[in-house]
């Protein structure tokens, strides 16, 4: 889910040691995909995602539901998972530890990315596959945005 746009960029949390994550680390050049089938529109964003401060993690963090506090503690997010049992005893174990209403500290892995854009494509379906695409990229000189068309 997207959390935040600011002139820096674009931000999710997710888990630090997820597939993702692994991913990022390996290539931090990303793109991020909002696709609206129902009316055939969709924008993408390319960009160099990296992790944002411990602080403004454990501010996000803070802001969350109890429930989903504890359950960024139980899941391993994208490792194997034997059963649904399993998930759940996690999840117990964890609010055995940080009951609702205490104060749940962040996870250590788990974190935010905040993606600075190159280019973002505004994509709208058209008749006759005459689809429009406005495509913003980032000019490497001057720093600001320059607007191109392209060809469906
Ligand atoms: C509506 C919706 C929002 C989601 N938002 C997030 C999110 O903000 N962060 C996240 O890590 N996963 C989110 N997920 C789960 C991801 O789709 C994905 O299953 C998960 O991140 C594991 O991906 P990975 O194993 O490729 O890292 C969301 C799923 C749905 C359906």
């Amino acid at each position: 889910m997207l959390k935040d746009i600011s002139a820096g960029g674009f931000t999710f949390f997710t888990n630090y040691q997820s597939r993702k994550a692994h991913g990022i680390d390996l290539n931090p050049n990303v793109s991020l995909l909002f696709p609206w089938y129902a009316m055939e529109r969709q924008v993408s964003i390319s960009g160099v995602a990296e992790k944002v401060s411990a602080q403004e993690s454990d501010d996000y963090f803070a802001t969350r539901p109890w429930g989903s506090q504890i359950g960024a503690w139980a899941s391993a997010q994208s490792s194997h998972l034997v059963s649904r049992e399993e998930l759940e005893q996690r999840f117990q174990g964890a609010a055995q530890k940080w009951p609702e209403g205490s104060a749940v500290p962040r996870p250590p892995h788990w974190g935010g990315y905040r993606v600075t854009p190159l280019n973002i494509e505004f994509w709208q379906g058209r008749y006759s596959r005459l689809h429009d695409r406005l495509r913003y990229e980032r000019s490497t000189t001057a720093g600001n945005w320059e607007l191109s068309r392209y060809y469906p």
